[in-house]
């Protein structure tokens, strides 16, 4: 695969759109494969991710179809696989399908790509396991590939250890097939499109505080679902606009759920010119206008409830912390260590090769900032949001950048490279 080149100097300039939220786009096609009725869903992104959730639940016997601008896909009792179920590098998929398939009565394995086989899974398998489900993996159960012997399930009363979405959604789908209540309690919000679009679907789902409940065996009806822009893709342009100077960028229809929006309290936080506006509610979601100016940004520090609001843009906002003025420190982050790759140790080693002053720490990173990146050669790892950050970080550089192993991009931003040439007017 030919290495992405990205050449500096050139300011981000217009009004653009950026591709479905992957998110949403995951949670529209499980939901819809679930729920009685054809789903509609308008803007569904089409990328490696998304169309891994697909994949699987065709592999489940669901019918999916594109109408014109619409994925239509057809709900009801999915049946047991007669193949592996391969998410790629998805974890929302694999976990998400985990709850799921841990309500059905059959036999089913799940797996994914190296990034994926190491990624730790007995979040979802442990309380899937209290509820009934018997779940085999690598190493005790802890890693993919994952065997579920579904059905059968009861509700529980779990508190989650960690902040986070996919463990959040995993229980609440599973709790659709489980006999009485079962609920979730998190140390910090993380993101509801899944509560959300429950609501959409039909199912009513209570929530008090950090606690989500809902009561099964639960029927979804189904519904049309718009995906609006996704704001971690977004981010990286928005960034980049902040940081290269001479850059007035908007991003239009752009989810602003404020369980995803950490992105521009923080570049808010570093002195950072943004505006919001055009604020509207679309099937139950957030959505909105983003601009950006460039201009001089600061250090900050970046930790607590802050971290699961933007924990898919750390490693962007790592690049415009390394060209800051002063320091910046990301802490109660160790999620970061368990994404598609270690991105704490892959932010210290890829910018460290820009001449960034990145230090890895156990929950996070220490950042010096306001120094001057140099060009080099970098890798993603395999991981796109490294790849889009260090494209970042080779817009501000004072040469080329050269990132090996860019494919990874087209798991949630297919045409990113196009998309900054067109707004950087090359
Ligand atoms: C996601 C939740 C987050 C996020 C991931 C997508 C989701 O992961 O990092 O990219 O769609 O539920 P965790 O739930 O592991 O925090």
């Amino acid at each position: 695969m030919t290495p992405l080149v990205i050449t500096p100097g050139r300011s981000l300039r217009g009004v653009l759109r950026v591709p479905g939220d992957k998110s949403i786009s995951h949670r529209a096609a499980i939901l819809g494969a679930i729920a009685r009725g054809t789903t509609r869903i308008f803007g569904y992104l089409q990328a490696e991710d998304t169309l891994s959730t697909l994949g699987c639940l065709r592999a489940l016997g669901v019918s999916i179809q594109e109408q014109g601008s619409a994925l239509e896909i057809r709900g009801g009792a999915l049946r047991e696989p007669d193949q592996v179920l391969d998410v790629g590098n998805s974890g929302t998929t694999l976990r998400l399908l985990a709850g799921v398939l841990a309500g059905q009565g059959f036999h089913s394995v799940l797996t994914g790509d190296a990034s994926i086989r190491r990624r730790p899974m007995d979040r979802v398998a442990d309380p899937l396991r209290r509820m009934g489900a018997r779940i085999s993996g690598r190493q005790g159960g802890r890693l993919a590939p994952l065997a579920i012997a579904g059905g059968g399930l009861r509700g529980i009363a779990y508190r989650s250890p960690v902040a986070s979405a996919q463990v959040k959604s995993a229980v609440l789908l599973a709790g659709l097939f489980a006999e009485g209540e079962t609920s979730v309690a998190e140390p910090s919000q993380s993101r509801d499109h899944t509560e959300r679009m429950l609501g959409a679907f039909g199912v009513e789902v209570a929530r008090e505080g950090l606690t989500t409940r809902l009561r099964g065996p639960a029927a979804l009806n189904a519904t049309e679902v718009r995906v609006p822009g996704d704001l971690s893709s977004a981010a990286f342009l928005l960034v980049a606009a902040a940081l290269v100077p001479g850059s007035e960028l908007a991003v239009t229809d752009v989810g602003l759920n404020p369980t995803r929006t950490g992105v521009l309290d923080i570049l808010g936080m570093m002195g950072a010119t943004l505006d919001v506006r055009d604020r509207r509610e679309e099937g139950g979601e957030p959505v909105g206008t983003v601009a950006i100016r460039a201009g001089r940004l600061r250090g900050a520090v970046i930790g607590g409830p802050l971290i699961p609001r933007a924990i898919d843009e750390l490693p962007v906002l790592a690049v415009a912390a390394s060209l800051a003025e002063g320091e910046t420190v990301i802490c109660d982050a160790a999620e970061l260590r368990v994404k598609e790759s270690d991105r704490v140790e892959a932010l210290a080693r890829e910018l460290g090769r820009l001449g960034a002053a990145v230090d890895a720490r156990p929950d996070g990173l220490v950042i010096r900032g306001g120094r001057r990146l140099s060009g080099g050669r970098v890798s993603s790892g395999g991981d796109h949001r490294i790849a889009m950050a260090l494209a970042v970080a080779g817009l501000c550089a004072d040469g080329p950048v050269t990132i090996d192993d860019p494919a990874c991009i087209e798991t949630s931003f297919p045409g990113f490279a196009q998309v900054l040439r067109g707004a950087t007017g090359g």
